[in-house]
């Protein structure tokens, strides 16, 4: 299958790019202009160095492509630099729509968050991102709403960093699933692996889930774990 990776060089993009690669799939990575002289992907033969504003660049870019994959993201820490909620996740998610639409991507993976829709500037701005994604006429959708993400362990991180959570929370989560009628909520909940996610994202891939949107229940299961 050929795939688009936007936010390739970001933590989730550094686990799904090697293991959707293994499988087989060839893979097109999104490095921004600013990224490819600091990221090592700026030299991968695979890259796809352009401003995702740049439609010219971008319709070449995810031209006969079977699938668009974002694992795009900002947070707040990094608005000093330019990147906003409005800019980032919803200004790309827009910007790849729209390149999906025109060039004919039929499927579209998107990478939200538990609670998308919800309170505060962060979930309202994963909404608007989903909505964006729902409404793309004859697009193909899957959106995955995992809670937060943990990275390998030993793994130094991509250049946003590593993903990790207090233990407590890990344990919690656990804790949580163990009792009656609380699994699929603490599944839902708890911290998940990278690994977990990524394989999850690959199994849609390769065996899709239109129109889904899929809470940590589906994800730990379809990750194989
Ligand atoms: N971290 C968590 O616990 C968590 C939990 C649930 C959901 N999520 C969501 O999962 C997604 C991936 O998270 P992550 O931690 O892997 O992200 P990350 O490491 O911060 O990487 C973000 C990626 O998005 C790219 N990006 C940022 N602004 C952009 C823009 N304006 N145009 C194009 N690309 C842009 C970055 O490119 P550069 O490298 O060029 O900056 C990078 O490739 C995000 O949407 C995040 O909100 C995260």
């Amino acid at each position: 299958m050929r795939v688009f990776v936007a936010g390739a060089t970001g933590a989730t993009g550094a686990v799904f790019v090697p293991l959707a690669a293994a499988r087989g799939h060839e893979l097109r990575l999104h490095v921004r202009p600013q990224t490819a002289a600091r990221h090592a992907f700026g030299q991968d033969p695979r890259a796809q160095v352009l401003d995702l504003a740049d439609h010219d660049a971008l319709d070449a870019a995810v031209r006969g492509c079977d699938a668009v994959v974002s694992l795009v993201g900002t947070m707040r820490a990094r608005f000093g630099a330019g990147d906003t909620y409005e800019s980032a996740d919803i200004g790309s998610t827009r910007q790849l729509v729209e390149a999906a639409k025109r060039e004919g991507v039929s499927r579209f993976l998107l990478l939200s968050s538990f609670g998308a829709g919800g309170m505060g500037a962060y979930l309202k701005m994963k909404g608007e991102c989903e909505r964006i994604v729902r409404e793309a006429p004859g697009l193909r959708w899957t959106i995955f709403r995992p809670a937060a993400l943990v990275s390998p362990e030993g793994e130094a991180g991509g250049a946003h960093g590593k993903r990790e959570v207090p233990a407590v929370a890990v344990a919690a989560g656990a804790l949580m699933r163990r009792l009656p009628g609380l699994r699929d909520m603490a599944d839902d909940w708890r911290p998940i692996p990278l690994e977990v996610l990524a394989t999850a994202m690959v199994a849609v891939l390769e065996t899709p889930r239109d129109n889904c949107i899929l809470s940590g229940r589906d994800l730990w299961p379809l990750g194989g774990a």
